[in-house]
């Protein structure tokens, strides 16, 4: 009687572990196969990105931005979360969760691709977002000085034009 409840339990464990093994190396080949970045980050990157209104698309960045302050709103004081969860902290979009994400985050450190996306662009995603992806928006909770602030870091401290 003992014995064979002890069986049945024994049989129970080994069928968790299994199913947990087989979830776990899922998860690994879905992470490793939807990146395909490496350190560079993907690049050039397939972009659907709305365009902001044009006097927007060619503002210039504010003399008053400071590239220091958009550095921690970037690494630690955005709300929900922090930019660099998504677009990594060298700006290549391998972030934690950026790696997962489709479309992927925008590598800024990708030439070819930044050249479609001009400081006053920028500044239009993070106020308002992009619909239907993983970027939301950041109007209610940034205000249009530390938008610029940010705008400005990473200009200066990941795209190369
Ligand atoms: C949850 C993940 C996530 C977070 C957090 C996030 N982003 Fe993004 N971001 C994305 C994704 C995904 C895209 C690509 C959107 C698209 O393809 O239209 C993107 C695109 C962008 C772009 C490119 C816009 C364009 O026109 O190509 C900029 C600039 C940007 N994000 C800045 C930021 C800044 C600054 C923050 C923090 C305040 C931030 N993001 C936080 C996921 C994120």
């Amino acid at each position: 009687m003992i014995s064979q409840k002890i069986n049945r339990i024994k049989r129970f464990e080994i069928k968790v572990t299994a199913l947990l093994m087989v979830l776990a190396l899922a998860g690994f080949g879905f992470s490793s196969s939807a990146w395909a970045g490496g350190d560079k980050g993907p690049c050039p990157q397939p972009r659907k990105t709305k365009s902001a209104p044009a006097n927007l698309v060619k503002a210039s960045i504010p003399a008053s931005a400071n590239a220091e302050a958009g550095k921690k709103i970037f690494e630690k004081k955005a709300k929900p979360m922090a930019c660099k969860m998504c677009h990594g902290i060298k700006g290549n979009g391998a972030g934690k969760l950026g790696k997962a994400l489709k479309p992927q985050p925008r590598n800024f450190t990708c030439s070819d691709t930044m050249k479609k996306v001009s400081p006053g662009q920028m500044f239009w995603i993070i106020k308002n977002g992009s619909k239907g992806t993983g970027m939301v928006a950041h109007g209610k909770t940034l205000k249009d000085k530390q938008i610029w602030d940010v705008v400005k870091y990473i200009e200066t401290e990941f795209v190369k034009r």
